[in-house]
């Protein structure tokens, strides 16, 4: 018994290894080894041994990284040393000045400094015990910070365990966003009608100060260490320059930016910092200037610090790039969702290293918020070096002919009525045929979850649109397969298939068309309820708000959506055009139930798989409980299908044995 227990402990140890290893290299090095489907395999295995023996799970474990339950609110914590801010500097005049204030200081001594990108973030300190991620907090007032250890665990780029075991450590770093995800946490929030980040810094603070670590975990930060507070390798020589510390924080596993030099003199700096000033919008992050820091420990010790900030480092802020110019037009476009977005046409000006002739107005309370009219002066910046937007119109200089911008009430794609929900910054256009959200409503409704049409996926769906031979969901049902063979990739083969599987999609139960028609709010537990509710869909149709909201689990949300959505003749004409080309429009009692896992199966595996080997997919199908064979028979239930197939693929399709392919496998897999 005991010998099996350290086994498994000795296992769960590998898998860590292994685990921070992989991180290691995809989180800090940017350099990933293995697939995501191997590395999900490690972690699905480590999570098992000790969801089996909860009492080997530690802190440090990569398991413990997401899942921590939300908070009531955050524990303040004082800093073992203090994190201080820093001065400014606002040209090269003040960095001379800073110079020759430490060039006195050190009385001839030579110098040297590190200068590093500042990063727009947020400041925090990490603490290690014994190697291992203790306590992270927030920079604060500098004293005291807030207690945020479990949403840092979140960015996995902070090593939960050291490369080498420190007794005590305190690192400060600045936790990001990258602009990227900023811009994609945006829209997300717009589509979804919710309050927009007025740049990657605020999405970064408010995605640490999450109560619950979930959220945080969804955000994708990162995080760039750059200094040391407190340290105690035992039988080591600590380091005795900052550009020594940076190393060895690289080395301890820390994300260090690696745009940092160490320069002779301050003219190496002022040009340093010039450099920067060009090329700072081509980096995937924000930053607001560049530290410029004493190099040597000794001599930062020996300038010590004023009340607020250190005599040996100094922030060169680089000013924000702002621009006059014209709204030309305030124009709407329609997003994938039916979002209808605002957006300032500008006379062009050039701004942060782009020319820029749009400024996003977000929603119609922003513009009503800054007053910007047609005709208006206004000045301009990117938020957060990335999104133009209007800073302030220059009301001054109006001159009476300026147009006041109204929200179009019918959607400018199709002319469907536009709505604002009740809570909601956004607009929305209702029409389901409108050509805006055509390809996205598509796809939604071919998708797995929705009609699971095998075959018909994006690239597809984009091929017929182009193609001319759809123009809404219910064109779908007239496409024959000799339209299909016109298109180019498409065989015979494939184009047989396709219009089997769109003909096999007709008899899909109530509950699927219903999510299928993508009505906001409206998911798949939403789909099966109202579908075991009404026997039809010309019941749902016509189902008032009170109605609705009275069946258990269906909210006001979900029912003033329908409400809306069937209220729109061109929804409800796409409901008939469904109806008549024959897909089942009526709730059944009898419910296909999806196959859920390999139990009891027989699996046959042919050709090559993409993202997983042959003993990895066997794995996988025998955990499930199910059994591979080496030949296809009338008793085999599944055969896989990877790249180059054999023989075998021929004789189940002969034998009339269930094809599926790797994806079709991999989500079987993961239910
Ligand atoms: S050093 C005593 N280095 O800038 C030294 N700070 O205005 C303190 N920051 O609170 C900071 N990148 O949040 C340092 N490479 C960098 C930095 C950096 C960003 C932030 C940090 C700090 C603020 C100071």
């Amino acid at each position: 018994m005991g010998g099996e227990l350290e086994d498994i402990r000795r296992r769960i140890e590998e898998l860590r290894k292994e685990i921070e290893k992989h991180d290691y290299m995809y989180y800090v090095l940017d350099a990933p080894v293995i697939t995501d489907a191997r590395y999900d395999r490690l972690m699905q295995e480590l999570l098992q041994l000790e969801q089996e023996n909860p009492a080997l799970v530690t802190p440090d474990s990569p398991t413990q990284r997401v899942g921590g339950k939300p908070r009531e609110g955050f524990i303040t914590v004082k800093h073992i040393t203090p994190l201080l801010s820093l001065g400014n500097a606002f040209g090269a005049a003040d960095l001379m000045d800073f110079d020759n204030r430490v060039k006195t200081a050190l009385r001839g001594e030579s110098y040297s400094y590190v200068v590093e990108l500042k990063i727009d973030g947020l400041a925090v300190a990490l603490t290690y015990q014994h190697g291992v991620f203790a306590r992270g907090a927030t920079r604060g007032d500098g004293e005291n910070g807030e207690d945020i250890t479990a949403n840092l665990k979140t960015i996995r780029s902070i090593p939960l365990r050291l490369r080498t075991p420190v007794e005590i450590l305190e690192v400060r770093g600045e936790v990001y966003m990258p602009k990227e995800s900023f811009l994609k946490l945006n829209s997300r929030r717009e589509e979804r009608g919710e309050p927009t980040f007025a740049n990657p810094r605020n999405a970064a603070a408010g995605s640490l100060r999450q109560l619950n670590p979930g959220v945080t975990a969804g955000r994708n930060l990162n995080i760039f260490v750059y200094g040391v507070g407190a340290l105690h390798i035992p039988g080591q020589k600590p380091p005795d320059t900052h550009h020594e510390a940076l190393e060895l924080l690289k080395d301890l596993g820390f994300r260090v930016n690696p745009h940092y030099l160490v320069c002779r003199d301050i003219e190496e700096v002022i040009s340093y910092c010039a450099i920067w000033r060009d090329k700072k919008s081509e980096l995937p992050y924000s930053i607001d200037g560049m530290v410029i820091k004493v190099n040597s420990l000794a001599q930062q010790n020996f300038l010590g610090a004023t009340m607020k900030s250190p005599r040996w480092a100094i922030a060169y802020k680089y000013p924000p790039e702002q621009a006059e110019t014209t709204v030309k037009d305030i124009m709407v476009s329609v997003g994938r969702t039916g979002v209808i977005t605002p957006t300032a046409i500008l006379e062009p000006v050039f701004i942060a290293g782009s020319t820029v002739s749009k400024a996003t107005l977000h929603n119609e309370d922003m513009i009503r918020e800054k007053d910007v009219r047609i005709g208006d002066r206004v000045i301009i910046h990117k938020a957060g070096d990335v999104i133009p937007e209007v800073v302030e119109v220059l009301k001054n200089k109006r001159n009476g002919s300026e147009m006041p911008f109204a929200m179009p009430s019918a959607c400018p794609a199709c002319g469907a009525e536009v709505v604002r929900q009740s809570g909601e910054a956004a607009h929305r256009c209702t029409g389901a045929a409108c050509p805006a959200r055509l390809l996205e409503g598509m796809i939604h409704f071919a998708s797995r979850g929705a009609m699971d049409i095998a075959g018909l996926g994006p690239a597809v769906i984009t091929q017929l649109v182009n193609a001319g031979l759809v123009r809404d969901v219910s064109d779908i049902y007239k496409i024959n397969a000799e339209q299909l063979k016109q298109l180019e990739r498409f065989a015979d083969k494939s184009a047989d298939n396709l219009v089997n599987a769109i003909e096999a999609s007709k008899s899909n139960p109530l509950h699927r068309l219903i999510y299928a028609l993508g009505i906001r709010h409206v998911g798949e537990r939403a789909a099966r309820i109202l579908a075991e509710h009404y026997s039809n869909i010309y019941e749902l149709m016509d189902a008032k708000f009170e109605e609705l909201i009275n069946i258990p689990e269906i909210g006001s949300k979900i029912a003033e959506s329908l409400v809306n959505f069937m209220h729109e003749e061109q929804n409800r004409r796409l409901i008939e055009r469904l109806a008549q080309s024959g897909v089942n429009v009526v709730a059944e009692k009898k419910e296909s139930t999806d196959q859920s896992d390999f139990s009891g199966k027989t699996v046959v595996l042919t050709g090559t798989l993409s993202s997983l080997n042959r003993d990895e997919a066997k794995e996988i199908i025998e955990s499930r409980g199910g059994k591979v064979a080496s030949s296809v028979s009338k008793k085999t239930d599944y055969v896989i299908v990877g790249e180059n197939p054999g023989s075998k693929y021929d004789k189940a399709v002969k034998l009339g044995v269930n094809i599926i392919g790797e994806q079709e496998f991999l989500e079987l897999a993961r239910k």
